[in-house]
């Protein structure tokens, strides 16, 4: 018997996550396939921003660093953030952005392998990590390189002249995954160490930085952790480095007193040497809500259900679009990638427009792909049945080809 939508939504009623979307603002008629973008809105992030604002800023003023911890936040949220990615709770920290982070943590590891100038690399990697990298070497002028390598080279290429293997764990347009505990025991048998960026895999996967005995990782708070547009990114550093080099960005809130305000730098102990300065606390507010939500949610489920909607979305988008032109450009078996599915299509740009008109929310990736997220929380079984209808309907009536789908907007 064909597959019919009253079967997925028969499925939805069982689903043990199911309860999760009413915990989110998501607006009827839309089919939110971006999560692996920017995370829906936690709704609670309204009562407690307003809470934040009305009496810790509001009333309680200056006094709400000491009183309503506001200066321990970053420590805080890390501890929270730590549960998620298999660390300690005092080896994450959360501030800043995630390039700002992967500088800081490329700039400690170039100083603990001060002989060896090579960082190794993804070619194809999510743009900001190597230009971060590039700022990083240019800056401290020391003859590094960046080792560009392709994914099935990798483990050849991490030979004894690298210092640091920095690799982004889920890759951000395919969605295929690294194994991370054997890049990781490759690169400690070679002596290199190794920065997991982890943007597309906290909350979309488990993830266990410290079975993989992972040196140092960074991630950001507004994908699959739900914290909102721009929310602070995480970093974290295993224990056995923290203090053994310093970050270069030495603000005061890396300080070792910062409120001694003596004249020249001493770097705090542990992990807080890793901050630089005043965090956004209305940002780390709304951060919080999409975590405490993960920290409810068991990690293996949300794995389980984000594969079942990746191969539900697969087959239908096999039966229903076959003949449209889309190439997959993801894995095709769910266990070697995350929680997101991508297309290659000449025409993706203004597909993706036509789609996001019809009310199906993907994103599109230069040159050429078409990417969707599937985000366990909130998704229903019963959703991409209907996005791939829609799908269905765009290509078949070729509704993409009207000429305003194909103006570029700043943000693809
Ligand atoms: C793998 C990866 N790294 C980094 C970033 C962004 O870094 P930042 O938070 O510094 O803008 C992204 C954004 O999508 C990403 O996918």
């Amino acid at each position: 018997m064909p597959l019919t939508r009253q079967d997925l939504i028969a499925r939805d009623a069982k689903d043990p996550l199911s309860s999760f979307r009413d915990e989110f603002a998501l607006p009827e008629g839309i089919i939110y396939l971006d999560g692996n973008s920017l995370g829906a809105m936690p709704k609670a992030v309204q009562t407690r921003i307003a809470a934040v604002m009305t009496q810790e800023w509001g009333q309680d003023l200056i006094t709400s660093w000491n009183k309503n911890g506001w200066f321990d936040l970053p420590q805080a949220l890390g501890a929270k953030i730590a549960r998620l990615i298999g660390a300690q709770g005092d080896e994450v920290l959360v501030t800043d952005s995630t390039g700002i982070n992967l500088y800081k943590l490329l700039a400690m590891a170039l100083d603990l392998r001060k002989k060896r100038k090579i960082i190794l690399m993804e070619d194809s990697n999510f743009p900001t990590d190597t230009y971060i990298a590039q700022g990083l070497i240019k800056h401290i002028n020391r003859d590094h390189e960046i080792r560009f390598a392709k994914r099935e080279d990798m483990a050849a290429q991490i030979t004894a002249d690298v210092a640091v293997v920095a690799l982004t764990q889920v890759h951000y347009k395919t969605g295929e995954i690294f194994d991370m505990e054997d890049i990781t025991r490759r690169a400690h048998e070679a002596g290199a160490l190794v920065c997991w960026d982890l943007c597309h895999s906290a909350g979309a996967l488990p993830v266990d930085l410290s079975t993989a005995k992972a040196d140092f990782a960074v991630g950001c708070g507004y994908k699959y952790l739900n914290g909102g547009p721009g929310a602070p990114a995480f970093l974290y550093v295993a224990k056995r480095h923290q203090g053994g080099a310093t970050q270069p960005l030495t603000g005061w809130w890396s300080h070792a007193e910062p409120f001694a305000f003596e004249r020249d730098y001493r770097p705090a102990q542990g992990l807080t040497q890793m901050l630089s300065g005043t965090q956004p606390i209305l940002s780390m507010a709304a951060l919080e809500c999409g975590l405490d939500i993960m920290l409810r949610t068991d990690q293996q489920a949300i794995r389980q259900k984000s594969m079942a909607l990746g191969a539900l979305f697969l087959s239908l988008m096999e039966t229903k679009c076959a003949d449209h032109g889309f190439t997959l450009a993801s894995p095709k078996n769910a266990e070697d990638r995350a929680s997101q599915i991508a297309y290659t299509h000449p025409h993706g740009y203004a597909i993706m427009q036509a789609l996001i008109d019809q009310g199906v929310i993907g994103d599109f990736r230069a040159p050429d792909i078409l990417r969707f997220g599937f985000t366990p929380l909130y998704m229903r079984y019963g959703d991409i049945w209907d996005a791939v209808q829609i799908i269905k309907t765009v290509m078949d009536k070729a509704l993409w080809q009207d000429p305003r789908f194909a103006a570029r907007s700043q943000v693809t």
